[in-house]
């Protein structure tokens, strides 16, 4: 990618994957080493990646807790868990910071995976009880995000994108 821009504009929710085409671990290491290297408040690293890459009862609870077919093209999946009792809390209000350091990690993911020539999509609209029978989570820890990771399918182009204009969403003060 040969700016910030560009790696943005390029990052999209892919939702059909490459069957054929396993991400290798190494790609997949990497992709996970920019998760770690992002910020979080108080630096506390609230958060476990654990990542489903081939066939067995991972993958099937997954694909249970998110019951859409374009799912299972996705080669392998990073869920991304807040632990709870480690995540920043702000003394004013006592908000917990864990579903912001966590989605900051896991848009890490996305535009490492992008970057790498990976296509992925956020995905929290699972079921997160069924997730959690599935994949034995314990208490404490929270799975906010699955992340989808392959190579998108042959076809798949990255879409126009559809935002708010500037105008909109921005007050100069
Ligand atoms: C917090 C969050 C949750 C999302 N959950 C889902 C989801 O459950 N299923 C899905 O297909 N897309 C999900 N998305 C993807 C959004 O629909 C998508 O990012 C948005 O429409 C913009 O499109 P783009 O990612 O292609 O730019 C989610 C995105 C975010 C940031």
């Amino acid at each position: 990618m040969e700016d910030f821009r560009t790696l943005v504009l390029n990052r999209f929710s892919c939702r059909k994957y490459d069957t054929m085409r396993r991400p290798s671990l190494e790609l997949l290491a990497d992709v996970l080493e920019d998760a770690r290297l992002a910020p979080s408040a108080c630096n506390r690293q609230p958060w476990e990646f654990w990542v489903i890459d081939s066939e067995g009862p991972a993958r099937e609870a997954v694909i249970a807790s998110y019951e859409r077919e374009w799912i299972r093209t996705a080669p392998a999946f990073i869920i991304c868990l807040g632990r709870e009792a480690e995540g920043w809390v702000r003394p004013f209000d006592v908000h917990s910071h864990i579903d912001v350091d966590l989605s900051i990690a896991a848009e890490h993911i996305c535009l490492s995976a992008t970057a790498h020539g990976l296509g992925s999509c956020w995905v929290c609209n699972f079921n997160p009880e069924v997730l959690r029978r599935g994949l034995d989570i314990p208490e404490g820890l929270r799975p906010v995000a699955i992340i989808p990771v392959g190579y998108p399918a042959e076809g798949i182009t990255v879409p126009a994108k559809t935002r708010k204009s500037a105008d909109e969403i921005i007050r100069w003060l």
